[in-house]
This record gives C-alpha cells, structure tokens and sequence, in this order.
C-alpha cells in the first residue's frame, strides 16, 4: 500500500481528531551561540558520546530557516505542531531573559497561529542549561523551582496563543539514560541518581503545573511520557515476573505518581540507598489534575529473568525492525493503550510522538520511504482500534516533521517526514509526507 488510510468510519477521520507533526529544540534549533549552553553541547564533546561524533550546534538551521519551516508545515496540512522551547535560549546563566531568544518563541508561535496551526509546546525536552547541571543537575531539587520560574517566563510570554503546554517529554529518558545508564546527557550512572532525577522531574512537572494553571487557565495543560510495551520472552513464571518488573519500573514509574500520587511497588525491591529522597508534600505536588497525557511509543520491550530475580531487555526476534533496531509492533501499541485506560482513571490522552527511522535515499529528488508509510498506516491504525475499544485518544503527531540530531545516533539515524540534506540545508519531502499529507485533506 502506497497510501496511509484508515477505515470509513473512523473517529480518526472527524475534523475534531488533531493531527500534527512534532520536532524538539536542541535536535533541530543550530544557532547555538545565542543560548547559554547546555548539557547535550557538554556531552557531544565526550569522545565517543554520540555515533558520528556531531553535535547540536548547527543542527537543521531552524532558527535562521524557521518561516520557510512554517510554511513547509502548513502545506503538509497538519492541525498542530510540536515543538520544544530550549531553556537555555530564553533564560541566562544569571536568570535574566534573553529577550532574543523569547522573542523567537513569540515570533513562531505568531506565525503558526495565523496560519490556523495550533501549537503545543513542550517546555523541557532534555537540554538542561548546564550550569544548572554544574550545580547537580536533576539530582539537584532546586532544579524543579528554577524550571518553575523558567516555566513561568515562558507561559507569561506566550500566554494561551499556546493550545497547549506539556511540563516535561519523557522524564524516563532523562532520569534512565541521562542518570542511571549515562547514555544520554549529562552521562551520569548509578541506579540512586536515576531515581532521585526521576523525583526530581516529577517535582518539577508539578510545580510547573501549578505555575501553569495560574498564568495560562485556558491552555490545556500536562506532560509527555514515552512507554515501551512489557512482553515476557517466555512463560516461565520467572520471566513473566521479569516483565512486570520491567513494565513498573520503566513505564509506571512515571504515570502512577502523577495519577495516584504513589510509586509503584517495584519501589520496595530497591536498596534503601537507591530509594529516591521524597520530601513531605511532593507526592501531592506530582499527583496534579492533567488536563491530557502525551503518550509516545515506537516500539515494545521483551523481558526475562536475569538470573538474581530482576530483569533484563532480550534482543527482539520475530518481527520487521527500523533502522534503530527496534521492533514493528502495531498490536503492542493498542494493547498498551487500552491497558492504561484499564489500569487508571486517565485524563484525555494525546500520541504526541510515533514513528520510525529507515534508510531513507535521496534519488532524483525523491524519497520513496514505502516502510515508513507501512509503519504509520499499521500505527494509526492500532490507535483507531484502541480508540474504537473506548480509549479517550485526541490527536495523534508524527515524529518527526524533519530528519534531525537523533541524540547519541546523531545524524546517522533519520525520522522525518521531509528529508534535511544538512550540506545545503535542502528539505524535500519525502513519499510519507506526501502521503500523510494526503491522509489528512482526505477527511470529512
Ligand atoms: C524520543 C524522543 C525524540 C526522538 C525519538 C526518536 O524518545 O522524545 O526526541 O529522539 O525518541
């Protein structure tokens, strides 16, 4: 199939279903001098950081090429764009604003609102002003109340022209790989820092959202978070445990606070020095009413015991994989859907990122990405299904509007609609694009 289609009768093809793209600022922005550094410029320069040893300072050129981007995005025909605003671009070092930076901010959310693009911003997507990390970084709490105050900077001067604010994008990766793993910015190990990074970021989502509530009432208001479906390699009760230890401490651990204002259970397993530091009154500031969740999935995760009764990911067998390595796995997507709404009482969600890197071939002018546009026509569709078996699902966003700095892959790995030649900084859509575009003129 050449085209992305979904049934007649999908609740997917009513107007009032969002469509949007999503791209974030350190992957895409360049103009780096006119920010204070941060942590992702601090890693890039390790030996060995990231694949093909790049870095973020040049990126896709968006601040300098921004209004043809919005054109480019208004022509794909989208109701919204995602896009992140760069702390370091809009605060310095001695916590005045760069009133270039925020006036960049306010410039792009203008243009796209007089195109009829609604904007969702995402106030923090993993580039901490690294002389915040000089300080401790997320392992440091007084990290949450400077992103209140930058929070409250940046809703006073965008105010609700934003449709909507999302507090963090997938404090997983920012605590796992960022703290625990260190394979992501600021590079940090150890099983204590990545719970107590995580603690912290959920204390900073909260306290963002009361800063929100307060300055921009009639936004919609809430956080993104990225879960891998949890599959046991086998039947063995012991890797069935792996699974669900897997699923708690990966994917839970994020959603159960801000829902139920507690940790799941997996917590008790911790060494008590790996346990997070949780002060009086923090599980209330996380457990802050949402007015939506930002869901991103690309892939499942397969688990089995590793032996000491805890778990360990198995390399995937059995399906098609992207250029990531990671699995093709549409089901898994519903089935994740539709076990959170059985698990909580959730507000309204939103799939704020999906989508998948291949080798794309820039030939003639063209791009014919066919395995991408399999991939997105099999995962809107596991979101119709999960939406047809009663999930509240509002939008859905394509990662990404444009090839970009894929973090530690750098630019070897390429996610977007439109193909970036980043010698001439050339954009040319790719056969996705065109067919995404085409899904979306031809609703009702
Ligand atoms: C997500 C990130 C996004 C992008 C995709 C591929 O985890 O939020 O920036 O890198 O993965």
């Amino acid at each position: 199939m050449s085209t992305i289609s979904l049934p007649d009768e999908s609740p997917m093809l009513r107007r009032e279903f969002i469509y949007g793209v999503a791209t974030s600022s350190f992957q895409i922005e360049g103009a780096k001098d006119a920010r204070t550094p941060c942590i992702w410029d601090t890693f890039c320069e390790q030996p060995n950081a990231i694949a093909d040893h790049s870095n973020g300072a040049i990126a896709c050129e968006h601040v300098k090429y921004w209004q043809q981007d919005v054109a480019m995005i208004a022509d794909l025909g989208v109701d919204a764009y995602r896009l992140s605003i760069a702390w370091g671009r809009v605060m310095n070092v001695d916590g005045s604003i760069n009133a270039q930076g925020l006036g960049f901010y306010r410039n792009l959310v203008e243009a796209l609102v007089a195109k009829g693009i609604k904007v969702f911003v995402t106030l923090y997507h993993w580039d901490l002003p690294q002389h915040l990390e000089e300080q401790g970084g997320w392992l440091n709490r007084d990290t949450a109340y400077a992103f209140a105050l930058y929070t409250e900077v940046v809703a006073k001067a965008l105010g609700d022209r934003v449709y909507s604010y999302a507090t963090l994008n997938e404090p997983f990766c920012s605590a796992y790989l960022g703290y625990e793993e260190g394979i992501h910015a600021p590079g940090k190990v150890g099983q204590a820092n990545g719970r107590q990074a995580a603690h912290h970021l959920l204390l900073a989502h909260g306290l963002a959202m009361k800063v929100l509530r307060r300055c921009v009432p009639d936004s919609l208001c809430g956080i993104v978070l990225n879960f891998s479906t949890a599959y046991s390699a086998s039947t063995r009760e012991a890797d069935v445990q792996a699974a669900r230890k897997g699923d708690e401490y990966h994917n839970h651990w994020y959603i159960q606070p801000l829902l139920e204002g507690r940790y799941p259970d997996i917590l008790n397993d911790l060494d008590a020095q790996s346990r997070p530091q949780v002060e009086e009154g923090d599980m209330a500031i996380i457990a802050q009413n949402n007015d939506f969740i930002g869901v991103n999935y690309y892939t499942r995760a397969v688990y089995k015991d590793d032996g000491h009764g805890w778990f360990e990911q198995v390399v995937p067998q059995g399906h098609a994989l992207t250029a990531m390595g990671w699995e093709i796995v549409p089901d898994a997507f519903t089935k994740l859907l539709v076990e959170l709404d059985q698990r909580y009482q959730l507000p309204p969600l939103y799939i704020t990122e999906n989508g998948a890197a291949f080798d794309d071939q820039l030939v003639a002018g063209e791009v014919v990405d066919q395995p991408r546009i399999d991939y997105f026509n099999s995962h809107l569709r596991a979101v119709d299904n999960a939406i047809r078996q009663g999930v509240d699902i509002r939008g859905y966003f394509a990662w990404s509007l444009m090839d970009n700095f894929e973090w530690s892959l750098g630019y070897s790995k390429r996610f977007g609609l439109v193909y970036v030649d980043y010698a001439t900084q050339q954009r040319t859509l790719k056969h996705s694009a065109l067919a995404y575009k085409a899904l979306l003129s031809n609703r009702l």
